[in-house]
């Protein structure tokens, strides 16, 4: 039986950090408040002219060189991202252009915060198949664009940067199960409208967002999804050697990690240095805690994510 397993992890962070005291200068908030509602101390924020792609190179050539994968081996690459470097084509061609090769699959998911368990869950059922052997999945975004400034409810929230994983076909398994889900019929309440229609932007190209909504939603479904992904994979959750949540907010992390059971020493966190990166907070945090030595071989992880759609998923991985 084929299956799937992570070889390799990396990550890009871009070098301009703002802080809470920068943003105190810029709209009416404190650093206390985004702290103790948040967990955010900082996020970094991407260069003028660097694109999404650009992040997902560097993230990707870390995850080469960690799995001895060159880029000519990779048959599949997906990009989870909510922020293209264009409408079209997709930034999964570009960063194929930007590695040097030709004739992979290449494609971008959309699902928002959740797309990397997304494009993570898709790799695996492709490699699984039989049907390619080497896949690159990234997610990249720099929702610093997405932000109006001015509007302190939500421009405090987010940063930049990117997370990849290399992945192959392999005896043992490694991905031991998926589950994705989603609600279209709150798509309101977190969202960025605008698009592009005879030459003009229609609807807002800001992202908007109903925060205290998403709050209670995210850890309803999340707790849920974690319960569905680890008993049905026949485990406990005390097996779970690590769970990685999407870094959106630290109020949202613990209270799941708590209805959950899972100790806060389990739980691998990155939202006060980077804040919410969307679909790149688990990529980056799970190539933090690979090369901090915290991931060892054998361990359980527990990946979940929620994101706007309403998007969600988990993955349990064996390391
Ligand atoms: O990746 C998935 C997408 N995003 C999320 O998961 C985010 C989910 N939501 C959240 O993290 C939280 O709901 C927020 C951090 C966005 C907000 O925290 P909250 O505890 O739900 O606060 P709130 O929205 O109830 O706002 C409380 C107060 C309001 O003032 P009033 O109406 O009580 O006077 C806001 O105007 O805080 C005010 N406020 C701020 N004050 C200082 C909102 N933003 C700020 C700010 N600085 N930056």
């Amino acid at each position: 039986m084929i299956h799937s397993k992570i070889i390799g992890t990396g990550s890009y962070l871009p070098k301009k950090i703002l802080t809470n005291h920068d943003l105190e200068l810029m709209v009416d908030t404190t650093d206390d408040w985004i702290r103790s509602r948040t967990g955010i101390v900082q996020r970094h924020i991407a260069a003028d002219g660097e694109m999404a792609s650009d992040m997902a190179l560097n993230a990707s050539r870390e995850a080469m060189d960690a799995s001895g994968i060159k880029a000519g081996e990779i048959d599949l690459i997906i990009v989870a991202t909510t922020t293209p470097d264009m409408i079209f084509p997709s930034t999964a061609c570009i960063l194929q252009n930007k590695l040097g090769i030709k004739g992979s699959a290449a494609f971008d998911m959309q699902a928002v915060c959740s797309g990397f368990i997304y494009a993570l869950t898709t790799a695996d059922m492709f490699i699984r198949s039989g049907k390619y052997r080497t896949a690159l999945v990234v997610g990249t975004e720099i929702y610093s664009r997405l932000l109006d400034w001015n509007d302190r409810s939500t421009c405090v929230l987010f940063g930049d940067g990117a997370g990849a994983v290399l992945m192959t076909q392999s005896n043992q398994p490694g991905i031991l199960s998926s589950h994705l889900r989603a609600d279209g019929s709150q798509h309101k309440v977190l969202s960025a409208t605008g698009s592009s229609c005879g030459g003009k932007v229609q609807g807002n190209p800001f992202l908007t967002m109903e925060g205290s909504v998403v709050f209670k939603f995210a850890v309803k479904v999340l707790t849920e999804i974690a319960h569905e992904t680890v008993i049905g994979s026949n485990l406990q959750m005390s097996d779970i050697d690590w769970l990685i949540p999407h870094q959106a907010n630290i109020r949202i992390i613990q209270s799941t990690a708590k209805k959950l059971d899972i100790p806060m020493e389990k739980v691998i966190t990155t939202v006060d240095k980077h804040g919410n990166t969307s679909a790149a907070s688990i990529p980056l945090a799970l190539d933090i805690a690979v090369r901090d030595g915290r991931i060892k071989q054998d361990q359980h992880i527990l990946l979940e994510s929620v994101g706007a759609g309403f998007t969600w998923g988990a993955t349990l991985v064996r390391w």
